[in-house]
């Protein structure tokens, strides 16, 4: 069991189950971008330890960099994007795989990919952990996906509630 302020979560995935699906994620990736130098975009905060994990196994030629976006405040989606804070790197003509934590309306992503495809790169692939096709409001291409995961509140592993719960290996989820 985790509490955060005034709620309690429950173990839903485990440490182990979320790094065998970082492999399988990761080999996909290695065999679609083996002759590429891909430029993975992680939203910040959430994304990062997914993204960390990921990226230390992919095995071409590979950058990093990150991308603030804020949609979201306490258990439930404001529905608009609050800021976005741009990047450094040119991305035009890159292959950009932009790396998520998890797509709930998905309109944080949908309005990212928007912005980024302004810039022209050569190709733009969505990695996220975690879906709850459940909550998906706007149509989306999603790439490579953790976990397709019902549509509750889940923490840990980069997730938080209000800023805490990021810390930890498992992700868990409110109880009901
Ligand atoms: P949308 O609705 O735009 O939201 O797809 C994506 C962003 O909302 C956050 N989010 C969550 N954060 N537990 C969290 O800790 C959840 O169950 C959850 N659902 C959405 C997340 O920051 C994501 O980037
Ligand atoms: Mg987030």
């Amino acid at each position: 069991m985790l509490t955060i302020h005034d709620k309690t979560f429950v173990p839903f995935i485990a440490a182990h189950e979320i790094q065998q699906r970082i492999t399988a994620l990761a080999a996909q990736i290695n065999a679609d971008y083996r002759d590429k130098q891909p430029l993975m975009v992680v939203i910040l905060n959430g994304a990062v330890l997914f993204a960390a994990d990921l990226f230390k196994q992919l095995t071409m030629p590979c950058e990093i960099t990150f991308l603030r976006v804020s949609s979201y405040q306490k258990t439930g989606s404001t529905g608009q994007l609050k800021q976005v804070l741009g990047l450094s790197e040119p991305i035009t003509d890159r292959d950009i795989i932009v790396v998520e934590d998890i797509v709930d309306t998905g309109l944080t992503l949908a309005d990212v990919c928007e912005q980024l495809r302004e810039s022209r790169p050569a190709t733009l692939k969505v990695a996220t952990l975690l879906f709850k096709p459940e909550a998906l409001k706007r149509p989306l291409d999603l790439d490579y996906v953790g976990f397709d995961i019902e549509n509750r509140f889940v923490v840990g592993y980069g997730l938080d509630y209000d800023g805490l719960g990021r810390n930890t290996q498992d992700i868990f989820v409110l109880s009901e």
